[in-house]
Formats: structure tokens, C-alpha cells, sequence
């Protein structure tokens, strides 16, 4: 077994002590307790859904989902019942704790999965591991992203083309790639944008990172139209600063604080301000919201 296997296997043995001495009253299936994927993912299935949510039984794939904003969204949807898809590139350490943590709660179930999300090949990966595992889609969450900094003098073609292949191509080819087998009708797809689209406080530097957003909140609004027939919503969440690595990247703390003071409550967002908001957009509650952009920024931009 190699040291990742033998790593992921001690995650999955811990996981099964953990959730057998929380719910002693909850006996563990006995089948597929544990279930590897091509040695890099797993499943556990021993977590009993609770029907009492409104996410209970959907299946939801949330890209980036190993750390900050995407890991609070796949332990909300978990907590309101949803069997979520925890996915990463890199940091199967993250993104096994994020499973371990819903698998904790005993509702939806869990698994990570390696791809890259700014592939098609990334996007093929998650939809095919997802039906194998789950038998299903109903939310898409593409939510993984990146924000480089630089200005039209420094911009050059690699950093284009890595803002616009995470920031739109990826996103807009796993919505592509699953749409065969998303639930129709009932469906949601929640892009992320960001508050800077419409801020005016926006510098040089962003060009790229607001290019692309802007990019997507276009597909998302004309997706809503096309999709909106077959009774799937697409809307986009568009946070304001966040206190993630994302975020933090390459600023003094001193621009960060001056970042916060421009929000009201004179602090950066959290995760876990912005997650219920896409529980919200996931749910049968939301099905009236469709090709909306939802700022969640506590006032940063208004
Ligand atoms: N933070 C903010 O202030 C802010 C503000 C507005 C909008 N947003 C948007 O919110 C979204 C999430 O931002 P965040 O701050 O939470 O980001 P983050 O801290 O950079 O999130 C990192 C997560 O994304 C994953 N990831 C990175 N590249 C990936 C790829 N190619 N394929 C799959 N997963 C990948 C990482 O996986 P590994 O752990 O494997 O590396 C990790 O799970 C982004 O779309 C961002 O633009 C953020």
C-alpha cells in the first residue's frame, strides 16, 4: 500500500470509530463502509441521511471544496442533508478533513475527489466519479477560482489564459459535461462572481480576475434563460472580501484593514457568510430565483 493509501486508509478507519462512538444508536452498513477510488477518493456510506432538510437525498458536486468558501459550502449542504462531492487538486490532506468533519454530523455523506477544475477533462472526472458513487446530480456548485494581480503592462498571456480557464472555461464545461444527467426539473447551478464587478473602488490590478467574473456572470444570466425551460435555476453568489488564502495573497495587512473598514461592520466576510446563502440557492425554496446575481458582501458594495 503506498504511504497516500496507507495515509487515507487511517482517515477512513478514524472516521468509522469517530461516527460509531457519536451515534451508538446508528449501526454501521456493512456494506461499502469504505469504498477507494482509483486509490485517491472515498466514500462512507455508514452516514444516514436525514430526511428532514430540504437539500436530504441531493447530490451536490462543489469544485474547490477542500478549503474557505468551498469547504463551509459542502459541510452546509451535508448539514441541510446533501451528499456532497468534496473537490480538490491538491491538498487531499484539506480535503479529507472537510469529509471526515460532514461524515462527523451523520447527514449527507461525503467524498472527495481529485480534479482539476479548469480542465474538461477535470469536468469529466467529477461527473463521471459522481454518478459512479452518488447515481445522481442536482447541484453544481463552481465555486473553485483563482485571482491573480497584475496590470495591463505586467498582463501576459499565461496569466489571461489561467484566469479565463478556472474562472470561466471550467466552470461553463462542467455545467456542460453534467447536464445530461442533472436532475430535470429542480436542477441548480451556482456560479461565484465577485462584489468587484460592480465596485468602485476597483484597481488596476484586477483586471484579469474582474474580466473573468464579469465573463461568468454573463453565462450564468444566459444559461438561466436557456436552462430555465428545462426547470434548472443558474444563478451567481458574488461575495465581497472574504478572509481566505485566496484573499490574503500578496497584501499587507495594512491594505487588508483598509479593505475591512470599507465593510459597515468594519471586518472581512467569513466562509460561513456566504455558504447558507448557496444552501438557499440550492434548495427546492429557491426555485423562483433564477439568473440572479446575489451579492453576499455585508455592505461592501450596495
Ligand atoms: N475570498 C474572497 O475574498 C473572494 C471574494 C469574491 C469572490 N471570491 C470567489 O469565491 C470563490 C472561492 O474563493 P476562496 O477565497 O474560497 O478561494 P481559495 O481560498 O483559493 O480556495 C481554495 C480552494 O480551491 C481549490 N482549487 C484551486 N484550484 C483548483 C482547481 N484547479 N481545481 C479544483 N480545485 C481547485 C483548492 O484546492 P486545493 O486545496 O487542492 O489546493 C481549495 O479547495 C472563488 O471563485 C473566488 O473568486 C472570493
Amino acid at each position: 500500500m503506498s504511504p497516500r493509501s496507507k495515509l487515507q486508509a487511517a482517515f477512513c478507519a478514524l472516521a468509522q470509530k469517530f461516527h460509531a462512538h457519536s451515534h451508538p444508536s446508528v449501526e454501521l452498513s456493512t456494506e461499502n463502509k469504505t469504498n477507494y477510488v482509483n486509490g485517491t477518493n472515498h466514500v462512507d456510506n455508514t452516514s444516514a441521511s436525514v430526511p428532514s432538510s430540504n437539500l436530504a437525498g441531493k447530490v451536490a458536486i462543489i469544485t474547490g471544496s477542500s478549503k474557505s468558501i468551498g469547504a463551509s459550502i459542502a459541510k452546509e449542504l451535508a448539514s441541510q442533508g446533501a451528499n456532497v462531492v468534496v473537490n480538490y487538486v491538491n491538498d487531499f490532506k484539506s480535503a479529507d478533513e472537510v469529509v471526515l468533519s460532514i461524515q462527523s454530523l451523520g447527514k449527507g455523506k461525503a467524498v472527495s475527489v481529485k480534479a482539476d477544475a479548469c480542465t474538461i477533462s477535470g469536468s469529466k472526472t467529477l461527473v463521471d466519479e459522481t454518478l459512479r458513487l452518488f447515481g445522481r446530480i442536482d447541484i453544481l456548485v463552481l465555486n473553485a477560482g483563482i485571482m491573480g494581480s497584475k496590470t495591463l503592462e505586467e498582463v501576459d498571456e499565461p496569466f489571461i489564459d489561467a484566469h479565463f480557464n478556472m474562472n470561466v472555461k471550467g466552470p461553463l464545461f462542467l455545467v456542460k459535461t453534467a447536464l445530461p444527467s442533472l436532475v430535470t426539473p429542480g436542477g441548480r447551478i451556482i456560479f461565484f462572481s465577485t462584489s468587484l464587478t460592480t465596485a468602485s473602488s476597483v484597481l488596476p490590478n484586477a483586471l484579469c480576475y474582474v474580466a473573468s467574473k464579469a465573463a461568468i456572470e454573463q453565462v450564468s444570466r444566459v444559461l438561466s434563460r436557456d436552462l430555465g425551460a428545462r426547470g434548472i435555476t443558474v444563478n451567481t453568489v458574488s461575495p465581497g472580501p472574504v478572509d481566505t488564502p485566496l484573499f490574503r495573497e500578496g497584501k499587507p495587512q495594512r491594505v487588508i484593514d483598509s479593505i475591512a473598514a470599507q465593510c459597515p461592520e468594519n471586518r472581512l466576510g467569513n466562509p460561513e457568510d456566504v455558504a447558507p446563502v448557496v444552501a438557499f440557492l440550492a434548495s427546492p425554496a429557491a426555485q423562483w430565483v433564477n439568473g440572479q446575481v446575489i451579492r453576499v458582501n455585508g455592505g461592501f458594495v450596495v
